[in-house]
C-alpha cells in the first residue's frame, strides 16, 4: 500500500515516528514534508496529501498538526477525501468499518507516540464493511456533488 504523509511543525516529531513504523510494516511510505521543525502553515501541507488522495496518486495518507482539527477541515474540502481524526483505536477502527476514511488525523500535541502507532495499526488492519455503510457513503457523494457544481456555476 502506498501511504502520503505530512504534518505542520506541531505534528513533525510524530510524523518521524509514524513514518518509521509504516515502513516497518511495510508500507510504501511518501513524505510530503516538512523536514525541520520551523512553522508552516498546516493547509498547505494538508493540501499536498488530500490532493493526492482525492486524485487517487496514492491509496491513503496521513495527516498529523497539533490538535488534529486544521487538518481534518482542510482535507474534507477535497472531493473523495474522507479524513477521520483520532486519537484512540476504536475511532479508527470505526473510521474504517463503517465511514471508509482514506485520511487518518492525529494530534501531535494531543496523543504519543504509542497510542499513534496503535491508531495506525488498527486503522491499517480493518476493512470497509460495506452494505448500508456504502450507501450512506453515496449520499456524502451526492451532496459534494451538489454543492461542487453550484460552486462551478456562480
Ligand atoms: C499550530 O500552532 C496549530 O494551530 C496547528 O498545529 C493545528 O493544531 C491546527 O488545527
Amino acid at each position: 500500500m502506498i501511504i502520503a504523509i505530512a504534518s505542520d511543525h506541531a505534528g513533525v516529531q510524530l510524523k518521524a515516528e509514524i513514518k518509521e513504523f509504516l515502513i516497518s510494516q511495510g508500507v510504501d511510505c511518501r513524505d510530503l514534508g516538512p523536514e525541520g521543525s520551523s512553522s508552516v502553515d498546516y493547509p498547505d501541507y494538508g493540501l499536498k496529501v488530500a490532493e493526492m488522495v482525492s486524485r487517487g496518486d496514492v491509496e491513503r495518507g496521513v495527516l498529523i498538526c497539533g490538535t488534529g482539527i486544521g487538518m481534518s477541515i482542510v482535507a474534507n474540502k477535497l472531493p473523495g477525501v474522507r479524513a477521520a481524526l483520532c486519537s484512540e483505536p476504536v475511532s479508527a477502527r470505526m473510521s474504517r468499518l463503517h465511514n471508509n476514511a482514506n485520511i487518518l488525523v492525529m494530534g501531535g500535541r494531543m496523543i504519543g507516540a504509542v497510542m499513534a502507532q496503535e491508531i495506525v495499526k488498527t486503522w491499517l488492519a480493518t476493512p470497509f464493511e460495506g452494505g448500508r455503510h456504502e450507501i450512506r457513503l453515496g449520499k456524502i457523494t451526492v451532496i459534494e456533488n451538489k454543492y461542487s457544481n453550484e460552486i462551478k456555476k456562480s
